[in-house]
């Protein structure tokens, strides 16, 4: 089976979110910034099933089962693996390719597509201040309020109503393969032949941080659909790893960083010196996105639209925001959707007003519970504390959940004394059935079962520990595979592991990372059995509210290392020890 490539497995986990593919077909109930559930894959009373928006996997802590999106449906569908993407793939529009060489795309450099970005860019924007072909266009972006300073700041651009861009570059000496690669042309399904992807559209290029052009969205300028296409990712870009205007935010926001969801809310606000606003790439936000904007500040401001679709990415960003250790917090402008309508309508002043008043994460959650419950009855109000309570029973830190439980305490008028309890009670019975399945896995190998997943671990146990964080890190952390690859100064290879399982699945994530420059747990399925996908999962599950840094990664391999050599040393002292036997009783004879 030829592997589906880790490229578009990533495109299609990042369009598909995990918790809406869950529930359709389990009930799921919130359980501070995760999901839980009567688990699917086996039978119970008590949720023990988890989803993890954060990241994009699911948990069952009952029976096991664990995976990503892709494997969630495989279970629940009992579908093969390249069939499970296929239908997730068909349900988000993504293409996968059919035959694995198309040419051009594999072997195009990365300087060649630097260049033709660039290229294209001047010719969409020379295009935009073309007296008669860019007229429509410029009272386009005059009519939304964009000064040409503006305009020429952000390099926006007119792609014209014909094929004129093609023709330019082709004289220019780029090859349709090329163009095609680029995503600035696509091959027609029905004629088969390339035709220019941005017609008669406003174009904004995406600009990474050392101000080199990356791909490109372009806006119609009617209601006509799709509102915004965008390009697919190349080689020179991931749209899970950029983020619109950071090349200009990235000075300005030490202090704080603002998130909107579309390019006009980022221009509108960088027009009237709001400067340190970034907008995702026409996808939800990403872990990795989470990750970069750890680089460069402190806080993430949070301005969705105040829709039921941006409430519910309002929850996923914010849980992903502060798993990486930001500050978070959501601004919600009234009276205007967005933030590009809201300084049309009130100015800036108005807007900076608000974002004084953002609300920090837990009064987020405590107004979105309340929204949910009538809070003039008993009943409404008891429901609704029940809730909060089970939010500060997730959190992680004694510090914390004692600030919340004081903040909670004064907005629903309830006594400390009473929600530290009720807390308290809700964190013991966790616990307690936490101990019971850890108590029955104890107890299963003791009885001589042994792990099912890693048979070694019995005999390796100091070794598998290390080897267990090694993975978990791995797979929640991809960006740890490069320090093991070669291009980070740590070395490891699979024979560094002593459980056959870590050296399996090591040589497995590695090989995926090695052939296609990017890791995702999904590609792992086509590798493993489902129960070792899982046992991934919940090593990668495992390391949340743990410290991740490099030091502790780092500390890691060296452990496993050494205890390598440690055995490797014993072995030896042992075949020498028999050495010398057999010679003195050779000399004996
Ligand atoms: P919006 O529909 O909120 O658009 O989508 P917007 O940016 O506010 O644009 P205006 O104000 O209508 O001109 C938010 C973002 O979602 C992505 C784009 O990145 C857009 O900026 N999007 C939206 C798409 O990728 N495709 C679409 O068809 C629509
Ligand atoms: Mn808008």
């Amino acid at each position: 089976m030829p592997r589906i490539p880790v490229s578009v497995i990533e495109e299609i986990k990042e369009r598909c979110v995990i918790e809406d593919v869950v529930s359709r077909y389990v009930t799921l109930k919130r359980s501070g910034s995760n999901l839980s559930a009567n688990c699917p894959f086996h039978s119970e009373r008590t949720p023990s099933f988890y989803v993890f928006p954060g990241t994009q996997s699911f948990y069952c802590f009952g029976c096991g089962a664990g995976g990503d999106v892709i494997s969630f449906l495989m279970r629940i569908e009992n579908l093969e693996y390249p069939d499970a993407v296929r239908r997730l793939a068909e349900s988000v529009g993504v293409n996968i390719p059919e035959d694995d060489g198309t040419p051009g795309e594999r072997t195009i450099p990365r300087k060649r597509l630097f260049d033709m970005n660039r290229d294209a860019a001047r010719f969409y924007r020379d295009a935009l201040f073309d007296e008669r072909r860019g007229a429509e266009a410029r009272s386009y972006l005059a009519g939304r309020g964009l000064s040409s300073a503006v305009i020429k700041r952000f390099g926006l651009g007119f792609a014209p109503d014909d094929f004129s861009m093609s023709r330019r570059m082709k004289e220019l000496g780029y090859t349709e393969d090329e163009l095609v690669a680029g995503f600035l042309m696509k091959v027609s399904e029905r004629t088969g032949k390339p035709y220019d992807l941005f017609r008669r559209r406003v174009m904004f290029p995406i600009i990474d941080t050392s101000g080199r052009v990356i791909a490109f969205g372009g806006r119609v300028m009617d209601g006509s659909e799709p509102k915004y296409l965008n390009s697919s990712d190349t080689p020179v870009f991931k749209k899970s790893r950029n983020l619109f205007a950071l090349n200009y935010a990235k000075d300005k926001c030490a202090e704080e960083l603002i998130l909107c969801e579309g390019y006009m809310d980022v221009i509108a606000l960088h027009a009237v010196g709001v400067e340190n606003a970034v907008a995702t790439l026409g996808t939800a936000l990403t872990p990795e996105q989470a990750r970069i904007m750890t680089k460069y500040t402190k806080r993430v401001i949070l301005t969705y639209d105040s829709d039921a679709a941006g409430q519910r990415a309002d929850e996923r960003a914010l849980g992903l925001l502060s798993e990486v250790g930001l500050d978070v917090r959501v601004l919600k402008l009234k009276g205007a959707k967005d933030p590009d309508e809201f300084i049309k309508k009130f100015g800036v002043d108005a807007f900076r007003d608000a974002l004084s008043g953002s609300s920090p994460r837990f009064r987020y959650v405590i107004d979105s519970i309340r929204s949910k419950y009538d809070m003039s009855t008993d009943e409404g109000r008891i429901r609704a504390i029940r809730e909060v309570n089970e939010y500060i029973s997730h959190v992680g830190s004694a510090v914390e959940r004692e600030i919340y439980i004081g903040q909670a305490a004064d907005f629903f008028e309830i006594s400390r004394e009473s929600i530290k309890n009720d807390v308290s009670l809700i964190i013991r019975k966790r616990r307690g059935a936490q101990k019971k399945t850890e108590a029955a896995e104890i107890a299963r190998e003791a009885a001589g079962f042994g792990d099912r997943v890693n048979r070694d671990k019995l005999t390796q146990l100091r070794a598998a520990s290390c080897e267990e964080t090694v993975l978990g890190m791995l797979a929640a952390y991809p960006e740890y595979i490069k320090d093991v690859t070669g291009e980070g100064g740590l070395s490891l290879s699979p024979e560094d592991f002593m459980t056959e399982f870590g050296r399996r699945a090591f040589s497995a994530i590695t090989e995926i990372y090695r052939e296609n420059g990017a890791f995702d747990i999904g590609a792992l399925c086509g590798e493993l059995s489902e129960d070792e996908l899982s046992r991934i999962i919940k090593l990668g599950v495992g390391r949340d509210r743990l410290d991740n840094g490099r030091e502790v990664f780092a500390e890691n391999v060296r452990a496993l290392r050494a205890e390598r050599e440690r055995q490797r040393a014993k072995s030896d002292d042992a075949f020498e020890a028999i050495r010398r036997l057999r010679e003195k009783n050779k000399g004996n004879t």
